[in-house]
């Protein structure tokens, strides 16, 4: 009797400490709601071998010109995504990129993290730059990326909704700002970049610069055409539904594809 009630003490506690935790948390997170993933764009469904190259924060005096000079040899039009601050000191540059071609994208004034300052500082960071843009080149971007790819689900619906940008972020990162030396940031870019991909990396580092010539030729050597982002985003087709896989199929079945296939 006295051992039942031991044992009863004993799991009373457990029982109302387990009746206490909250509902298991589910194992897998919870993707966004469809309108937030349709608010920006890491890289699209194509068909066919298009990527959109980009360059980060620039204008630079001394390197974007070095950049627009191998993306004529070798006619290829990239995005732009320029700083307020930069495009105000040189302008010159901004005008011969959109004169080159390139599409040119808003990316602040001043390279904060747009998630931790006021909505009316956003708008303020946006508004000045797509001014400074529009006084240099005599249109208005329409493709934003927010500096570091940091904006709260709110500012990316009035950016979106309200001063009408594209939301644009990438699928390829070389982490070339980090500088670990022109190879690596080509090897990088060569291992990760896809049909559809968004590739990000930096006008204003010279080892970027620096691994471009061999990158752009190997992009080029594998069939990759390049576009600016608008024309990547003109090109997306809808994801196909995933092909389902026959469970148990038996083996003796002849598989379509090969049988369809004559040429390999
Ligand atoms: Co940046």
């Amino acid at each position: 009797m006295l051992r039942k009630f031991r044992a009863l003490f004993f799991l009373v506690p457990a029982t109302v400490a387990f009746a206490q935790q909250p509902s298991p948390a589910p194992e897998k997170p919870k993707p966004p709601p469809v309108a937030e993933q349709k608010i920006t764009v890491s890289s699209v469904h194509v068909d066919g071998p298009y990527i959109a190259l980009t360059f980060d924060d620039g204008p630079s005096e001394k390197l974007t010109p070095r950049l627009l000079d191998l993306l004529a040899q070798h006619h290829i039009h990239a995005t732009f995504f320029v700083i307020g601050e930069n495009v105000a000191q040189h302008p010159e540059i901004l005008q011969r990129a959109a004169r080159e071609g390139h599409e040119i994208g808003n990316h602040s004034w001043s390279h904060p993290n747009l998630a931790k300052i006021s909505d009316d500082a956003v708008r303020s960071q946006i508004k000045r730059t797509e001014e400074a843009i529009t006084g240099a080149i005599g249109s208005r971007p329409v493709l934003l990326r927010p500096p570091y790819g940091s904006l709260t689900t709110r500012q990316k619906h009035f950016i979106h909704d309200d001063l009408g940008y594209e939301i644009i972020l990438w699928d390829v990162d070389p982490l070339d700002w980090k500088e670990p030396g022109p190879n690596i940031v080509s090897s990088r870019i060569l291992k990760e970049t896809r049909p559809g991909s968004i590739v990000l990396s930096h006008d204003i580092h010279a080892q970027t610069i620096q691994a471009m010539p061999a990158t752009l030729t190997e992009l080029e050597a594998k069939g990759f055409k390049f576009v600016t982002v608008s024309e990547l985003l003109k090109l997306r087709t809808p994801v196909p539904p995933p092909t389902p896989k026959p469970v148990n199929a038996p083996t003796a079945t002849p598989s379509p594809v090969v049988a369809a296939s004559p040429n390999g």
